[in-house]
């Protein structure tokens, strides 16, 4: 899977920073190209003359060569690399990474990647576990790098051992995963809708609800880098929430009307849909055209009902067509589910309870059960990216039964 595949490998100041030849040499043994570019306290850690013997290319460190001042340009390395792997990463060149500081090339290089982005911290415990590091890596993650840690992953509650570079040989692994995974979805076109929606009451209000998009962007950025063309339909979300796949369509829509309309236009040029959306069930009988004033001591609201997109994607369904539903929960979670999992004509649902904690609106965690007609499947708490992994691999084994 590695055979070809050129890899931008980034190193910086670590102890760690050794473990790099290890890699190297399972990513050349494998057939991949290996394009070094350090850091000045990389070079620190290891020396280049070590780096561009295993690799058979000059290592890149400053922005000109300083042998015969010809410019390196991260632009090209962006564009011709299948893969770019930062380990060790610092927490120094973590935080860089997160907030756009260009100060030497191995940033510049990061913020010019038009592959995908793996990244393998490496500092001791106290610095890993600060706040601020959990930040950036949360950070990174939104923005659709993967992070690869031994255990869990950096979300666990656990931090015994964290903060160690991932070995050598699983890093590698994971990329070769990834690699395998990216054809598996490869010219299937997937509607992902995702977020709250907004129902007006007036020019200032709205009915709303807690979520955030981070679920349902996690699921379209997993089918993206499966290679899946990805039409994600999104209520309003944070400007954080950023969808820089190539793969990745997206329309932004309000309210449950608005993602209704979007989704009856793409479902029926859909191979599947997934229906992560918190969708309003019910909005403002009529939305008064200017803000409404206090008036006596109550106010009645007159709700209707929306539509429920999922039940009409469930009846519109084709043969060949999968539909995957969501449903959060506050009681009786697997007989609600199971029920809407009938109602709607899905072919699994993803269960959530607010009950669990760390799973849900919001968190970057999430607790899920998979139920089928057949059954159901419990998974542990993990970071949104991960469980996005466990459905698409459900939805995978269901399409190819
Ligand atoms: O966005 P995050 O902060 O990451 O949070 C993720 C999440 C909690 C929103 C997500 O994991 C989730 O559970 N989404 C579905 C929430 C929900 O509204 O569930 P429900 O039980 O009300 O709806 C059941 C299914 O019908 C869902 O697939 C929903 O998208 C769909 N639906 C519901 C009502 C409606 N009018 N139209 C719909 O399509």
């Amino acid at each position: 899977m590695l055979q070809g595949k050129k890899i931008v490998l980034g190193i910086t100041g670590s102890i760690a920073a050794y473990k790099s030849c290890l890699i190297i040499r399972q990513l050349v043994k494998r057939g991949a190209e290996v394009q070094v570019v350090i850091t000045p306290a990389g070079k620190e850690f290891i020396t280049p003359i070590t780096l561009s013997a295993l690799t058979s290319k000059p290592v890149i460190s400053e922005f000109f060569s300083q042998r015969d001042g010809t410019w390196h340009s991260h632009v090209d390395l962006g564009l011709w690399a299948d893969a770019m792997l930062i380990a060790p990463a610092t927490a120094s060149t973590i935080g860089k990474m997160a907030h756009g500081v260009a100060d030497n090339m191995l940033i510049t290089t990061y913020l010019s990647m038009k592959a995908p982005v793996f990244i393998a911290p490496a500092m001791d415990l106290d610095m890993y576990a600060h706040p601020s590091t959990q930040q950036n890596l949360r950070t990174l993650q939104a923005y659709g790098n993967h992070i690869i840690e031994p255990g869990t992953g950096f979300l666990a509650s656990k931090l015994e051992g964290k903060g160690r570079m991932e070995e050598p040989e699983n890093i590698v692994a994971v990329l070769e995963d990834f690699f395998s995974q990216q054809t598996s979805m490869a010219g299937q076109k997937v509607l992902i809708t995702a977020g709250p929606t907004y129902e007006k009451i007036d020019p200032v209000r709205f009915i709303g609800n807690y979520s955030s998009g981070k679920m349902g962007f996690a699921l379209a950025n997993e089918c993206a880098n499966r290679g899946a063309q990805v039409e994600l339909v999104c209520g309003p979300v944070s400007s954080s929430m950023q969808t820089p796949h190539p793969n990745i369509h997206r329309t932004d829509v309000e309210s449950a009307q608005e993602m209704y309309e979007a989704c009856q236009r793409l479902f029926p040029s859909m191979k599947l849909a997934i229906l992560c959306a918190a969708v309003a069930d019910f909005t403002p009988v009529t939305v008064a055209s200017e803000k409404m004033k206090r008036t006596g001591d109550e106010m009645v609201i007159r709700l209707k009902p929306n539509p429920d997109i999922a039940a009409s994607l469930g009846e519109m369904k084709k043969e060949g067509q999968t539909l995957v539903g969501f449903a959060l929960e506050t009681n009786d979670e697997v007989s609600n589910a199971q029920a809407k999992l009938k109602k709607k004509n899905f072919d699994f649902i993803v269960l959530n309870s607010l009950n669990d904690a760390g799973a849900g609106f919001r968190t970057d965690t999430n607790k899920i059960t998979i139920i089928t007609s057949n059954g159901k499947t419990e998974y542990s708490l993990k970071p949104k990216s991960e469980v996005a992994k466990d459905i698409i691999n459900q939805l995978e084994e269901v399409m190819g039964a």
